[in-house]
């Protein structure tokens, strides 16, 4: 984000601690900005970018992301980007569709525990039991899923599509994995009745369905409840109340917006209420104000990702000087999941 080129160290440290003062303590900016400043140096020796997802934390998504955006701005960079290395701020299954869309990149992830509890939640073999079941059924799969399970469906979506998706494939019926919430969500907008495989009728039949979900949830957003809702409502009546569709239908309900983490951000950047919340991993909210210093941003902050939390200014520069970790999937498992992961770009 800075020409780290033309500026000497002690500019790029006055430009950070200019952006941060609001959200990092003063004693940790310089000893970051020195982190940041090598990051910039070896990403520009190396040829590298780094693609650094909304929740990353503030000081190094202020320094050193060449592209900053939600999973699905951050995957149409990786299809795009001649550089030779990708470097994903964000975690696995992120860092994964940037290797499935850019095969002959080095594709780096910072922390080997950056994973995902909804792409933890479902198998390969889940689905493949699901299509022998549902036969004839489209499968659409949430990003956040590892590869081998985006290789078995048919069309991929994230929050910011998920719904057109949906409508772009105009059948009776679909099946939508893993996130329940998302899914509940997306068929409450797009006006679908939602089962899920587990329950049955009295004799064993499924009861009547459009979706078909699976019982996948996110562990930061399903902490999120109409209670905290209520209660901040009381204390600041002012307050705008936006919650990420992995949120529960119920908050989603209760808030006054809901969209992915790049349509929140602009939601707030183009708008003039009193105060915001954000019902989502907390750095967000602090990565917003330090970009716009003039909005007033209340946070939820007991609630983290802590897959997110593992990718901090010190790994990625370790990533680049050791070129560590890599990204590989085997490419019979690339080739059909990137098929699904497309066929979503061209959609969207
Ligand atoms: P976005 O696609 O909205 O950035 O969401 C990714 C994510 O993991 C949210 O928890
Ligand atoms: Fe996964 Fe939830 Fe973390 Fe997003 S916030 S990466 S969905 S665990």
């Amino acid at each position: 984000m800075f020409e780290e080129n033309e500026t000497t160290f002690e500019e790029f440290y006055l430009q950070l601690e200019a952006k941060l003062r609001e959200v990092v303590p003063h004693v940790e900016i310089r000893y970051k900005a020195e982190l940041a400043w090598k990051i910039n140096k070896l990403k520009k020796d190396k040829n590298a970018v780094i693609l650094g997802h909304n929740y990353m934390e503030p000081a190094l998504y202020h320094s050193i992301a060449d592209y900053v955006g939600d999973s699905l701005e951050l995957s149409r960079k990786a299809a795009e980007t001649e550089n030779d290395i990708i470097v994903f701020c964000g975690v696995k299954f992120m860092a994964e569709t940037a290797k499935i869309l850019s095969p002959e990149k080095t594709v780096l992830l910072p922390s080997e525990r950056a994973g995902c509890s909804l792409a933890e939640s479902i198998t390969a073999s889940d689905v493949r039991k699901l299509r022998m079941r549902f036969p004839g059924v489209p499968v659409v799969t949430y990003v956040n899923t590892y590869a081998d399970v985006k290789a078995e469906s048919d069309i991929c979506c994230t929050s910011g599509n998920a719904s057109a998706v949906v409508d772009s494939l105009e059948t009776d019926t679909i099946i939508f994995l893993p996130d329940e919430y998302l899914a509940k969500n997306v068929a409450r907008e797009t006006g679908r009745h939602i089962i899920f495989p587990t329950y049955k009728k009295g004799n064993g039949t499924d009861i009547d369905f459009q979706m078909i979900g699976w019982h996948g949830k996110c562990e930061v957003h399903e902490k999120f409840t109409t209670e905290d809702i209520e209660n901040v409502r009381k204390q600041f009546p002012d307050v705008v109340i936006l919650a990420h569709p992995e949120c529960s239908p119920e908050v989603v309900e209760a808030a006054d917006f809901s969209g992915s983490t790049s349509g929140m951000t602009k939601y707030v950047e183009q708008t003039s209420m009193g105060r915001y919340l954000l019902l989502t991993e907390c750095s967000m909210g602090d990565n917003i104000l330090a970009a716009n210093p003039e909005k007033e941003m209340l946070r939820l902050c007991g609630v983290r990702c802590p897959h997110m939390n593992q990718i901090t200014l010190e790994d990625t520069l370790k990533a680049l000087e050791l070129n560590q970790y890599m990204i590989e999937v085997p490419e019979s498992i690339r080739v059909r999941a990137a098929k699904a992961v497309r066929r979503m770009l061209t959609i969207s």
